[in-house]
């Protein structure tokens, strides 16, 4: 079954409690942190996940665009964080990040920017609980899907049954109603939808249209 992580960066940010509690069937709420710095746009840090967690009880999916991962990381776990990701581009000692997330018994992930091969998960994989593919590139939502990442899923997917382990893909960036099944037929389970749920009317109808989609 695949899972669908509303991003709520593309969310009402003066009422958000009330927009997470209105994505019934969600998976994960992704939490898009953005520092100005990795990524031309700045968002969010450890307190309001804090909030977040307070008031839902999906786990929280928190993405850290932003560099020197490492220093934020115990906070945003203290905050409730279920899932960490960093990028690889973002850290120097990938390996040591991974174990201090997984430190705090929470998931560890990675992610590539679009631009970014495959290579650089070749020794860290075997580690990973979740790999999340960019399809655009990382500061904003609302954007379209680059054609190129859907290849990339199917090297990630071979990739990762060499490894004999269970390491879900996640992708974010672009995901429609129009083009989640071929991601699902490329080798990708978890969907991060920003755009594609809250400009629509019905978050929740469209959170079960995309689940419909994807599993055609
Ligand atoms: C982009 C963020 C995404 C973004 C996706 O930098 O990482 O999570 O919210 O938004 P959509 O689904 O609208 O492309
Ligand atoms: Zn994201």
């Amino acid at each position: 079954m695949i899972q669908i992580a509303p991003s709520i960066l593309s969310a009402d940010f003066a009422r958000l409690g009330e927009e997470i509690n209105a994505c019934h069937g969600a998976d994960l709420i992704h939490v898009d942190v953005m520092d100005g710095r990795f990524v031309p746009n700045i968002t969010i840090g450890p307190l309001v996940v804090q909030a977040l967690k307070k008031i839902t009880s999906i786990p929280l999916d928190v993405h850290l665009m932003i560099v020197e991962p490492e220093k934020y990381i115990d906070a945003f776990a203290a905050a409730g964080a279920g899932i960490l990701t960093v990028h690889a581009e973002a850290a120097t000692h990938l390996h040591r990040i991974v174990q201090q997330i997984k430190a705090h018994g929470v998931q560890a992930a990675v992610s590539l920017n679009p631009a970014t091969p495959l290579t650089m998960l070749e020794e860290i994989l075997p580690e990973l609980d979740m790999v999340l593919l960019m399809s655009v590139n990382p500061g904003f939502g609302g954007q379209k899907f680059i054609p190129s990442s859907l290849d990339k899923i199917r090297r990630l997917q071979k990739m990762i049954a060499a490894t004999g382990k269970r390491i879900p893909i996640q992708v974010d960036g672009g995901v429609t109603l129009d083009n989640i099944s071929t991601l699902v037929e490329a080798g990708a389970e978890i969907f991060v939808a920003g755009n594609a749920v809250f400009s629509t009317p019905d978050y929740a109808a469209t959170i079960t249209a995309l689940k419909q989609a994807g599993s055609r």
